[in-house]
C-alpha cells in the first residue's frame, strides 16, 4: 500500500535551504529507507518507476554536493535519476513531491533543486545509465530556525511567498467562469500552495459540470528553465497532480483533450482527473 500523505503537509511545507547540520537520526533514516524500498511509492500516474537515491554527506559520497552556497549544512541529499521524456518528468514531479510531503509530515525539511546545483560534478559522482539524467535533487535534514541571507534573497527573487490569484488558476466549466463552490475552492487552495520551478505555477485547472478536473500547462515565455535540456515545467504539473490527488482523494486519470471547447491559445491540455 502507498504511504498516506496528510493534507496538512501541503499547508506546512516550504522550501528549506538552511539546515542545522545535524545528521539524520536512525529513526528518520529508517523511514526514508522504508519509503524508498516500497515500489508503490515510486510509481507515477503514467506508470513510470522513479529512481531516488538517499546520499549522506561524508558517508556514501565524498566531499559535498555543489549548490553554489544556496543550501547550507544539509546532512544528506536525495537524487532523482530518470530517462528524459515528458511522461516521465510528470511522474518524477508526482512521485518526488509525494515523498517530500511525507518527509515534511515527519519533520524533515527539503527543497526542490533543478537549477542551482553542480550537475556536471554530480553526473560524475552518480552512476547514470545510458539516456538517464538527474532532473532534480533535494537536500534533506532538520530546518535551521535561522534563514540565511542567500535563502532570503532567493525567496524574494522567486516571490516564493506569493501565489497567482486563485481565479486566474482555476475555472468552472469554461475559462470565463470562476469557481464558486467553497469546498472545491478550499481543496484547490492545496494545489495553489504547490512548489514550482522559479515559482512560475504553470498549472491551470478547469472543473467541468461532472466534477472532472482538466489540467493544462501555461508556459512561461522565454523561461530560463528551458535551457536545462529537459522539461522542468512538466515536473511542476506532476507536483500539482500530486497535490490535487491528496486534496480530492481522486485516483483515476485519463487523457482526453477533445472534451473542452474554447481553450485559450496560451494553454496546452495535459490530463484529466476523474471525479
Ligand atoms: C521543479 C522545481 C525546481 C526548483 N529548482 C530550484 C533551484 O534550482 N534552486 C532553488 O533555490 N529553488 C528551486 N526550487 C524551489 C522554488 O523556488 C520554490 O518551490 C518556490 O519559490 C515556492 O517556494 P516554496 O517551495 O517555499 O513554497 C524549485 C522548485 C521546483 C518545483
Amino acid at each position: 500500500m502507498k504511504n498516506i500523505i496528510q493534507k496538512d503537509s501541503m499547508k506546512t511545507r516550504k522550501s528549506i535551504r538552511t539546515y542545522t547540520g545535524e545528521k539524520i537520526s536512525a529513526i528518520d533514516k529508517e523511514k526514508i529507507i522504508n519509503y524508498l524500498n516500497n515500489d508503490e511509492n515510486l510509481v507515477g500516474i503514467n506508470g513510470n518507476k522513479i529512481k531516488i537515491q538517499f546520499i549522506e554527506i561524508g558517508e556514501n559520497i565524498s566531499g559535498s554536493i555543489g549548490t553554489y552556497g544556496i543550501i547550507k549544512n544539509a546532512p544528506a541529499f536525495l537524487i532523482v535519476t530518470s530517462k528524459n521524456s515528458r511522461d516521465i518528468m510528470l511522474d518524477c514531479g508526482y512521485v518526488f513531491e509525494r515523498f517530500l510531503l511525507y518527509l515534511e509530515q515527519n519533520g524533515l525539511g527539503t527543497c526542490w533543486l533543478g537549477g542551482t546545483f553542480n550537475r556536471k560534478k554530480l553526473n560524475k559522482d552518480i552512476k547514470l545509465s545510458s539516456g538517464e539524467i538527474i532532473p532534480i535533487i533535494s537536500p534533506v535534514g532538520y530546518s535551521s530556525k535561522k534563514s540565511s541571507l542567500s535563502n532570503k534573497m532567493i525567496r524574494t527573487f522567486a516571490k516564493s511567498d506569493s501565489r497567482i490569484n486563485f481565479d486566474e488558476l482555476f475555472f468552472n466549466e469554461n475559462f470565463n467562469h470562476n469557481i464558486k463552490d467553497p469546498d472545491i475552492r478550499e481543496a484547490l487552495e492545496m494545489l495553489r500552495l504547490a512548489p514550482s520551478a522559479s515559482n512560475k505555477q504553470p498549472w491551470r485547472v478547469l472543473i467541468d459540470a461532472n466534477g472532472d478536473a482538466h489540467f493544462f500547462i501555461k508556459r512561461a515565455p522565454n523561461y530560463s528553465g528551458e535551457k536545462l535540456g529537459y522539461d522542468i515545467q512538466w515536473l511542476d504539473i506532476g507536483i500539482s497532480i500530486a497535490h490535487y490527488e491528496i486534496a480530492f482523494g481522486c485516483r483515476e486519470f485519463i487523457v482526453n483533450a477533445s472534451k473542452i471547447d474554447n481553450v485559450p491559445d496560451s494553454l496546452e491540455y495535459v490530463i484529466t482527473a476523474k471525479k
